[in-house]
């Protein structure tokens, strides 16, 4: 079992399991705003799930660095989609400002 530190909760998830669905589960707010709403459910074509992660995670696949190549992301930006990312290890996750979690302000963080 893994922990998960995110925005002032702690819990635990299997190696493998789909990073989005464990934060949804947890009540933790991965959607900015109307994003809540808005949102591919976790195909990885809206780019609003993102976050930047500490810990270990799966290779980006291209789903993932595909949105993120595109405006307003930036491939510069350390920042992965949850609903692209598996759990491999202890994570620590902040979210940041903006539809897409594009921002450079934060939103809340691991503690
Ligand atoms: S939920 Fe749309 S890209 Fe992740």
């Amino acid at each position: 079992m893994f922990t998960i530190t995110a925005q002032g909760k702690t819990f635990t998830c299997s190696r493998g399991e789909n990073l989005r669905r464990v934060l949804l589960q947890h009540n933790i707010d991965l959607y900015n705003g109307q994003a809540k709403l808005i949102n591919c459910r976790g195909i990885g074509s809206c780019g609003t799930c993102t976050l930047e992660i500490e810990g270990e995670v799966s290779q980006a696949n291209w789903k993932d660095k595909a949105r993120r190549s595109l405006p307003p992301h930036s491939p510069q930006k350390n920042r992965r989609l949850a609903c692209q990312t598996k759990v491999n290890g202890d994570l620590k996750l902040t979210k940041y400002d903006g539809f897409w979690g594009q921002g450079d302000h934060v939103v809340w963080t691991a503690e």
